[in-house]
């Protein structure tokens, strides 16, 4: 994975056909997704169950390019190894997951993967600061995690446009998760995030058999954080 901030989508599966995952993933990166990111959740940390560190093997064979995992658990250290087995570029983990972050991602990067650093809505940048030199990408969280479908948290926008500042020249991504949409895309682009996760912005409209309009809405988002 060479380092560009040039804008990339990330389509989340979470919105997807469950039963057809393999399938999906091959359909959107022929359409034009750059990362595939995909949602793990425990109905623990997050009000949600989805999948785990099985199903991520198993769909990884259907991902040609990257495969960014959000880990929205807690615990989180004793799942990491079998995360990175099941294929993981990225490991996202939550700041909010436990009382060693710092912990966490030098696990993370122990393991050979990339390390991702996630924000709630509710948490502040100030504890980033000691955490920036061990990070390869902070998830700034424009809803609160656990659903798909819902409305971008706007208060967001600001924090986005500080950890721009606070990362300097350092190579590390900004990705944004939660209501990204041709509207909100723009804003967060422009306060300087490179990464837009979508998923029902990306899904909405088409499916396994009909997949052309995940290429429209990918080519869509990505045109309207261009322009921004
Ligand atoms: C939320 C997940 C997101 C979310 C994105 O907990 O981490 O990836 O599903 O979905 P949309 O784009 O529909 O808000
Ligand atoms: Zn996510």
């Amino acid at each position: 994975m060479t380092f560009s901030r040039s804008i990339k989508i990330a389509p989340s599966i979470l919105s997807a056909d469950f039963a057809n995952f393999g399938a999906e993933c091959q359909a959107i990166e022929a359409q034009g997704a750059d990362w595939v990111h995909v949602d793990v959740m425990d109905g623990h940390f997050v009000p949600n169950i989805t999948f785990g560190p099985a199903t991520c093997k198993a769909i990884r064979p259907h991902i040609k390019g990257v495969m960014d995992v959000h880990l929205m658990i807690a615990p989180v250290d004793a799942y990491l190894q079998a995360f990175a087995e099941a294929g993981a570029d990225i490991i996202t983990a939550h700041l909010e997951a436990g009382p060693h972050i710092h912990r966490t991602l030098q696990a993370i990067r122990g393991l050979g993967k990339k390390a991702g650093l996630a924000l709630n809505p509710g948490t502040g940048t100030d504890s980033v600061a000691h955490l920036l030199d061990m990070v390869d990408l902070i998830c700034v969280m424009t809803v609160n995690p656990g659903f798909g479908g819902q409305k971008f948290i706007h208060s967001q926008v600001d924090k986005v446009r500080t950890l721009r500042k606070m990362i300097g020249d350092r190579p590390i991504h900004i990705e944004i998760d939660g209501g990204v949409t041709v509207d909100t895309a723009p804003l967060v682009a422009a306060a300087g995030a490179d990464v837009l996760v979508a998923g029902s912005a990306v899904f909405s409209g088409g499916s396994v058999a009909n997949p052309a309009p995940y290429g429209e809405n990918i080519r869509a988002i990505r045109a309207a954080a261009q322009a921004a």
